[in-house]
């Protein structure tokens, strides 16, 4: 395959989805999408469960051992900083129980931070008499604006922890993770990074320098859902998993190998999945198409949205490879509310899937590309989602 080919001249190689061939699937960072191959993988899995479920789970332990191994090799770190989690709010969850008894907890946090991860955040400051602030980024902050921003407010009153997303929700952006955890370190603070969207999306995705790193590998890598990780810089002795089992005399992270009885075939696949797509298309390509498609499409929507908005494309500051975010027309998503409203009537009326968010009072719709997305699709959210937009731009006004 040439380098230099765009996606429209490379074939799509065979992966295969389940996907709803009657709908649109422009939004793969939500939820994902996981293909017919790595299904089958789970469900053979889930079926040598079902042949001898003693045999099955009196072996699952040393199983699962071996799927964390194989993972912190593919991810490029040492094997005794990685342990299987259920999702990025499980990870984070430990994270916050970790800190619980350790005196008051000093939190700061981002406005771009995804809001359940920093209501987790804002309980444990409340639970140990500690403080909550959120540092206000702009939407278009580059990396110096960010460390600037981030740095005075960790110095300007005492900062036990820094939580950071490394790839944003709301605001489809990158933050420069890798020096806030080293400027809050430099000011004794710890770091856990929410780095939800980073597996298959950064080639590097583990934060190595942060505290604590979480990932989901149910987004962009495609596993089945409930596969995230948690990665612990100096292997912290002192992370729990949320569920207290067998494991619990065990050291980190082997102690999260013990999850009680628990359908956990999604961590076991996790190698075949990476490895499957690797082998099928190869990571870079991923990531090379997925961002030229992005591109196109933003391109397209551009076209679409600028009679209706007067800035169709914002400058979200780091940008992210199948990540984009486009305005809403006026009046439409001010609120996360808002926005997550949005999300099932538009698949009703127009079957595509999309992302509403909100970010400082303003709506958007946040794309997230795949290898399964073409730009028919986002010609046809151009020509059938948008104008419905627009209708409900207008609605919505006259209604405020
Ligand atoms: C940035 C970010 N953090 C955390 C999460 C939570 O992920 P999960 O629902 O898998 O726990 C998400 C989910 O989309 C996210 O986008």
């Amino acid at each position: 395959m040439r380098n230099d080919a765009t996606y429209e001249e490379v074939a799509v190689p065979a992966l295969r989805w389940t996907l709803d061939p009657c709908g649109k699937h422009l939004n793969h960072g939500s939820f994902g999408a996981v293909p017919v191959a790595v299904q089958r993988e789970q469900q053979r899995l889930r079926e040598v469960m079902d042949w001898n479920p003693v045999r099955w789970f009196s072996s699952l332990a040393t199983n699962i051992a071996t799927a964390r191994v194989q993972m912190a090799r593919l991810l490029d770190v040492p094997e005794d900083t990685l342990a299987f989690v259920l999702n990025a709010s499980a990870g984070a969850s430990v994270v916050y129980q970790r800190l619980m008894d350790r005196g008051p907890a000093h939190v700061v946090v981002t406005n771009h931070g995804y809001g359940a991860v920093s209501m987790g955040a804002q309980r444990l400051a409340e639970r140990t008499g500690g403080t909550f602030r959120t540092v206000d980024i702009p939407l278009d902050a580059k990396s110096d604006d960010v460390l600037a921003l981030v740095g005075e407010a960790i110095t300007a009153a005492p900062t036990t922890l820094l939580v950071i997303d490394q790839i944003t929700s709301a605001t489809a952006r990158a933050f420069p993770a890798r020096e806030l955890c080293l400027l809050a370190r430099e000011h004794g603070a710890q770091s856990l990074v929410d780095g939800a969207h980073a597996p298959g999306v950064d080639p590097h995705p583990v934060c190595i320098d942060a505290d604590w790193w979480v990932g989901n590998f149910h987004k962009f890598v495609c596993a089945p859902r409930g596969t995230a990780m948690l990665y612990s810089r100096d292997s912290d002795q002192a992370l729990f998993p949320v569920i207290d089992s067998w494991g619990a005399r065990d050291p980190f992270p082997a102690r999260f190998d013990h999850t009680g009885t628990l359908d956990t075939t999604g961590w076991l696949v996790a190698p075949f999945a990476w490895q499957h797509l690797e082998d099928t298309i190869g990571w870079a390509e991923i990531r090379r198409r997925s961002a030229a498609l992005a591109d196109d499409a933003v391109g397209v929507l551009r076209g679409a949205l600028e009679d209706l908005v007067d800035n169709p494309v914002p400058d979200v500051g780091m940008p992210v490879g199948p990540m984009r975010l486009l305005a809403l027309p006026g009046g439409l998503g001010r609120t996360r509310e808002e926005a997550d409203a949005l999300r099932v009537p538009f698949i009703d009326e127009t079957g595509i899937a999309l992302s509403f968010t909100s970010f400082g009072g303003v709506g958007y719709l946040r794309l997230s590309t795949h290898i399964y997305n073409a730009i028919e699709d986002y010609e046809y959210l151009a020509k059938v989602g948008v104008p419905l937009l627009h209708r409900w731009s207008i609605d919505s006004r006259r209604g405020a």
